[in-house]
């Protein structure tokens, strides 16, 4: 345990990250951030489809995971953040293949393409069935524990925005944070858990920084966490 949560955790930083661009963009990257994230920017573009319910995957680094949870769920709408322009970029390159004229604009698949936290805090009540966090920043000193996005301060906001039946999953390769997931959320009075796997299980796309964890010889973790009544 490396933070006492009580006694010593800071509060999360005021400043929340705008549109980020770590790389500068290719001359195509940034002409696909100029024109296509536009038909594809929640929420000023909403779902082509009368979704049963909306999911929300934070941080979602090159989007394999959130297409992939968009293919197999096409009766829900998926509003995926990320702050990085190139990551979203690898996402519209995909859409707009270079040797295809035109993009496909997936009917409940779309982007918010700025802090996770500011859209949740605009969130209504009760409006979202899932949310997925996989591979957080694990931000591994203990100094740094207030930049973690599970922190006892966003369980409350991500509690809030649940549907009563709602889950939040949560994969992560690095110890520390592994250990802080277990710590915060036995002390949350606001999440229960209900499923922890060493093993992805099958309906949980894999991603690529899963993938790179799994090549450097690190061991991810899966839970599933429910609201508690
Ligand atoms: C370690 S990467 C993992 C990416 C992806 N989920 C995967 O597993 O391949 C974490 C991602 O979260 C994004 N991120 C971090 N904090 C965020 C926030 N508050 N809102 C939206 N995205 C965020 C980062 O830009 C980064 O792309």
């Amino acid at each position: 345990m490396d933070v006492d949560l009580n006694a010593s955790l800071k509060p999360p930083p005021d400043r929340l990250y705008g549109r980020a661009v770590g790389h500068t963009l290719r001359a195509r990257q940034a002409d696909l951030i100029a024109t296509l994230l536009p038909q594809l920017r929640w929420p000023s573009q909403p779902f082509a489809i009368a979704s049963r319910e909306i999911w929300l995957e934070v941080g979602a680094g090159g989007f394999e995971h959130a297409q992939a949870i968009a293919d197999q769920n096409p009766d829900v709408g998926l509003i995926a953040c990320e702050v990085f322009a190139n990551s979203i970029a690898s996402l519209l390159s995909r859409l707009a293949p270079l040797d295809e004229p035109g993009a496909t604009i997936p009917a409940n698949l779309r982007v918010y393409d700025a802090d996770a936290r500011i859209l949740i805090r605009d969130l209504p009540d009760a409006s979202i069935g899932r949310v997925f966090l996989m591979f957080p920043d694990p931000w591994p000193k203990a100094r740094h524990a207030k930049r973690r996005f599970v922190h006892p301060a966003t369980l409350d906001s991500v509690a809030r925005i649940l549907a009563p039946n709602g889950e939040w999953r949560i994969a992560s390769d690095d110890p520390t944070y592994q250990a802080w997931v277990e710590q915060v959320f036995t002390a949350s009075d606001r999440f229960k858990l209900l499923e922890h796997h060493r093993v992805r299980p099958l309906d949980w796309p894999a991603t690529r920084y899963e993938a790179k964890a799994i090549r450097a010889g690190r061991f991810p973790h899966y839970w599933s966490f429910g609201v508690k009544a």
